[in-house]
């Protein structure tokens, strides 16, 4: 022990110099690494696309997420609603026997979830939907994305936007529960 505590001082130099390194490597980890499920957004059970669906077809966002302007939950589409089109359209395709057999099985497709909110944050679609507020200024332009990034909510988002339009922005009483 003794011994030990000898060679760490004799060496002070390098022992200093290795840990700085190592505090410099985790907090640049720390402030700059995205995990890819922020960056390009998580792979999905089956690849599924916004840009093709929402951009390229043209497919309304309320024919998939039907709930939006009516629950505090927009809704995912379940699989029957994808075999409306796709019992037809490219029906062979890999991952749309991907999607019957998740439908022949009932087993609910097992999408991995993009946007978060602190439990204790009370949001609704609803107000903000009926206010028409588009869909692009809380989720980015969700037309042109193959994949849907994470990305949680923080306070100085919702309340920016609040101030502006001189929404509520008594704390207790609207957003937090
Ligand atoms: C209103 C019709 C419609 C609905 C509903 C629909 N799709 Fe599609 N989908 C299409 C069309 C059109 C294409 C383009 C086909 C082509 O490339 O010729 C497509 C393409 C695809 C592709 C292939 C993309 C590629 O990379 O080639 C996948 C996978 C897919 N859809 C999955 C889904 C899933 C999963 C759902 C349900 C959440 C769904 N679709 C709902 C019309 C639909
Ligand atoms: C053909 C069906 C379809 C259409 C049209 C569609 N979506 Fe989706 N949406 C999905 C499916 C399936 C998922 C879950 C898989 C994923 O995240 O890519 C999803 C996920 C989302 C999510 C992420 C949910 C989360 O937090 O996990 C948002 C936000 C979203 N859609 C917004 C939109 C908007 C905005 C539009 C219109 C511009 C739109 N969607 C059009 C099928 C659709
Ligand atoms: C004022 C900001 C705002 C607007 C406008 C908005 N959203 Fe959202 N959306 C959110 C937030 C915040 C969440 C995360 C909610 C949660 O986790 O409870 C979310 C979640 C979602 C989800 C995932 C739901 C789930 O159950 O996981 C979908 C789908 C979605 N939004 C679709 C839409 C569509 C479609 C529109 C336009 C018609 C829209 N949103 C407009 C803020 C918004
Ligand atoms: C782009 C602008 C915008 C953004 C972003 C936004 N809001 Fe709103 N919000 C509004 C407007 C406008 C209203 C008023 C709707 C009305 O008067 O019916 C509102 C109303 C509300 C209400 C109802 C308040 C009441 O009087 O009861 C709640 C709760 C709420 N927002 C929560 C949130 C949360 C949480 C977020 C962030 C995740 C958020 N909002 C982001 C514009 C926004």
């Amino acid at each position: 022990m003794n011994a030990m505590i000898a060679a760490l001082v004799r060496n002070k130099g390098s022992v200093f110099l290795t840990f700085l390194c190592v505090v410099l490597v985790a907090s640049f980890l720390f402030f700059f690494y995205d995990t890819p499920g922020t960056r390009i957004g998580a792979e999905q059970p089956i690849p599924f696309s916004h840009r093709i669906h929402a951009g390229v077809k043209d497919i309304q966002c309320e024919y998939c997420h039907p709930y939006v302007s009516y629950s505090r939950h927009p809704g995912l589409p379940p699989v029957e609603k994808c075999l409306h089109c796709h019992q037809y359209i490219i029906a062979n395709h890999f991952w749309i026997r991907k999607e019957h057999r998740y439908f022949d099985t009932r087993t609910p497709t097992p999408w991995k979830k993009a946007n978060y909110l602190s439990m204790h944050v009370l949001f609704n679609h609803q107000r903000h939907i009926q206010k028409e507020i588009a869909c692009r200024q809380c989720h980015g332009q969700v037309e042109t994305f193959d994949r849907i990034r994470g990305k949680t909510f923080y306070m100085e988002f919702c309340i920016t936007c609040h101030r502006e339009k001189n929404a509520n922005v008594d704390c207790w009483l609207a957003c937090h529960s």
